[in-house]
């Protein structure tokens, strides 16, 4: 496969150079309006390490969203499944930062990979903490994942969003109402907005993506990230949440667990077979990157990767 894999890589990377229409730059976090359209990169690393790259594989781009499945796995090792009294696991058919279901279900969200869930998530990594920490933790943990000590958090981002945050502070303030937020909205959404500025490239997001293609343990250092019905579950949530209102487009185009950020970014996950991520900063109405979707769905079709093909997955 391996040289094969790098021609189709190759190829997709050409056809998405070519393709005009390439949805658009989020622009309510000021930087990432400033990041080009032309951008697109593209890793694939294999369950032995190699690694395939093309494009902008090596330009660091905000994980945005991407970030709350590093949060929600570090989170699940501090509290376990007593998380899942604070957050749901049900697809929210709602966009990304949406507070419409919050009242009906008691500021109680959907699932971990929208806003208001990830937003409970840094509240509970927060912990006894101070923010500074937990915001270390985090970066550690990722560096860690990654085995990459370069990897940095664009404090212009977060601070962008610090500035102009104001769904997610209405987020937070509504759940706290509830009591679903244990410390001050300023605290917590410091965690949060620091996490969603990680910057890492295609090739650093695959490398830290690997423990969920891989059972859970990190296939570098053999060392356990979380067992292996746990990398199972993180990966069902990430199927049916991981694209907010487009979730059941992605599984059916690309049939693969992904989660989609901001930026640009999807991180997708073959199990058994390949970390995946692709770039491309143009976003679809739902806030999903738009040729990186064609390009997920592009390399499925030619490796025939799907965890609905048992096949395939063999
Ligand atoms: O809170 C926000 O709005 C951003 N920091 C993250 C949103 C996001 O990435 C949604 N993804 N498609």
């Amino acid at each position: 496969m391996n040289d094969r894999l790098s021609s189709i890589i190759a190829d997709i990377a050409l056809e998405m150079a070519h393709i005009s229409d390439r949805g658009t730059v989020a622009n309510y976090i000021a930087p990432l309006a400033a990041v080009p359209d032309s951008r697109f990169g593209i890793a694939v690393i294999e369950l032995d390490g190699t690694c395939h790259v093309a494009g902008d594989a090596d330009t660091p781009f905000s994980i945005q969203s991407i970030s709350k499945v590093f949060g929600l796995t570090l989170a699940l090792g501090m509290v376990g499944d007593a998380l899942w009294k604070r957050v749901g696991r049900e697809p929210s058919g709602s966009a990304f930062n949406s507070i419409v279901q919050l009242e009906a279900e008691q500021g109680i969200p959907r699932n971990p990979f929208i806003n208001a869930g990830a937003i409970v998530v840094s509240d509970i990594l927060l912990g006894r903490h101070q923010p500074g920490e937990t915001i270390g933790e985090i970066l550690r943990f990722v560096r860690g994942l990654a085995g990459d000590e370069s990897i940095m958090i664009d404090e212009e981002v977060a601070h962008a969003e610090q500035e102009t945050g104001f769904r997610n502070m209405a987020l937070a303030q509504y759940m706290r109402a509830f009591g679903n937020i244990h410390h001050s909205v300023e605290r917590t959404l410091g965690v949060y907005f620091h996490q969603c500025a990680l910057a890492l490239s295609c090739r650093q997001l695959a490398l830290a993506g690997r423990y969920l293609m891989c059972g859970g343990i990190n296939p570098e250092t053999g060392r356990t990230i979380v067992s292996r019905q746990r990398a199972r579950r993180i990966n069902a949530v990430m199927m049916t949440c991981g694209h907010y209102d487009g979730s059941g487009e992605f599984a059916y185009r690309v049939g693969l667990p992904g989660k989609s950020g901001v930026g640009g970014g999807i991180l997708a996950v073959a199990p058994g077979i390949a970390s995946i991520v692709v770039w491309s900063p143009g976003l679809n109405a739902r806030g999903n990157s738009q040729l990186g979707t064609l390009a997920l769905e592009r390399l499925v079709q030619r490796t025939g990767w799907s965890v609905f093909d048992p096949a395939e997955m063999l």
